[in-house]
């Protein structure tokens, strides 16, 4: 259902690979709320991803870039506001790869090569994103920036493995770089804390399905789907949140405050 909340918005959606990609859901449902986009990807996930069809769909071009790449993500910027026509009101970091989780190196036991590959993919790569934006004053003022994290950031999850140290930097950029955003350009930077979602890159976590049921018991309101976390960025994009910035918001069902649930504790009860 469409409210027009995005009507003549423009913005730059990283990180749709599939059609399970919270990015792809979320690109979708910025086109039914009339806002504009291009769409990005590392080149080589765009040779594996189907992203031509959600251009197709969307009425978006595609501009390849490699995430840690200052040269690629220059180009993204530049060739984007050519194609809209305009400043940028619009951005979702939905990037997020560790190389130590998709090896199944343990977390006692990383490859320092690799947990630096992934800590650039999955965290600095946001700071290189706005810092671009920022230098090229490519945003609007009221313009809004989004990245995805998840609650390891805060909490213990072992098998999420060095993605947890990923996600608190991540989280920490999105505040300390929201700060000049917001008293130079009247840019606000949150994150969305979403729940674990059935996608390429949440069902790469070890034990992923003993995970995502976990939470889905814990929740009182169930796990939040690639859906809802569209929705919910869909409002941080709109004119509704203008004054929401420096946040890591939780859109999990109710998850992270929560201590046990019945569902949870049934399972260790032992009745009479
Ligand atoms: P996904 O696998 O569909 O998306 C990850 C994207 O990152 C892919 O499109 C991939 O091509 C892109 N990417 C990887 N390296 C890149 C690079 N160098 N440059 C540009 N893009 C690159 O998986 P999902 O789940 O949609 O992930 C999106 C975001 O949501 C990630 O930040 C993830 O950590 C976060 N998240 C996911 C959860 C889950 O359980 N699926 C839970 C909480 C947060």
């Amino acid at each position: 259902m469409s409210h027009n909340l995005l009507k003549g918005k423009k913005g730059i959606i990283f990180g749709a690979l599939d059609s399970n990609s919270i990015a792809w859901k979320t690109a979708e449902r910025v086109h039914e709320e009339g806002g504009q986009f291009v769409l990005t990807n590392a080149p080589v996930a765009m040779r594996m991803g189907q992203i031509n069809e959600l251009a197709e769909k969307t009425g978006s071009q595609i501009i390849p870039a490699d995430a840690t790449s200052i040269e690629d993500l220059q180009n993204l910027v530049e060739k984007s506001m050519e194609i809209l026509g305009g400043k940028i009101d619009f951005v979702l970091h939905s990037i997020g790869m560790s190389i130590n989780v998709r090896k199944g190196k343990h977390y006692t036991d990383q490859n320092y090569d690799w947990t630096q590959k992934g800590t650039d993919v999955s965290a600095m790569s946001f700071h290189k994103v706005m810092q671009t934006l920022y230098k090229a004053d490519a945003m609007n003022e009221w313009g809004s920036i989004v990245a995805l994290t998840y609650m390891a950031a805060q909490r213990v999850f072992p098998d999420y493995n060095d993605m947890a140290d990923n996600k608190a930097y991540l989280e920490s950029i999105a505040r300390s770089f929201g700060y000049f955003f917001g008293r130079d350009k009247k840019v606000r930077v949150n994150t969305i804390s979403q729940s674990p979602t059935p996608t390429t890159a949440g069902s790469g976590v070890k034990g992923f399905d003993g995970f995502i049921s976990y939470a889905e018991k814990m929740s009182p309101l169930g796990n939040a789907t690639a859906l809802d976390c569209a929705n919910y960025t869909v409002t941080l994009f709109s004119d509704l949140t203008k004054r929401v910035t420096l946040q890591n918001l939780y859109n999990d069902g109710g998850f992270s405050n929560m201590g046990v649930s019945d569902a949870v504790m049934s399972t260790f009860m032992n009745e009479e």
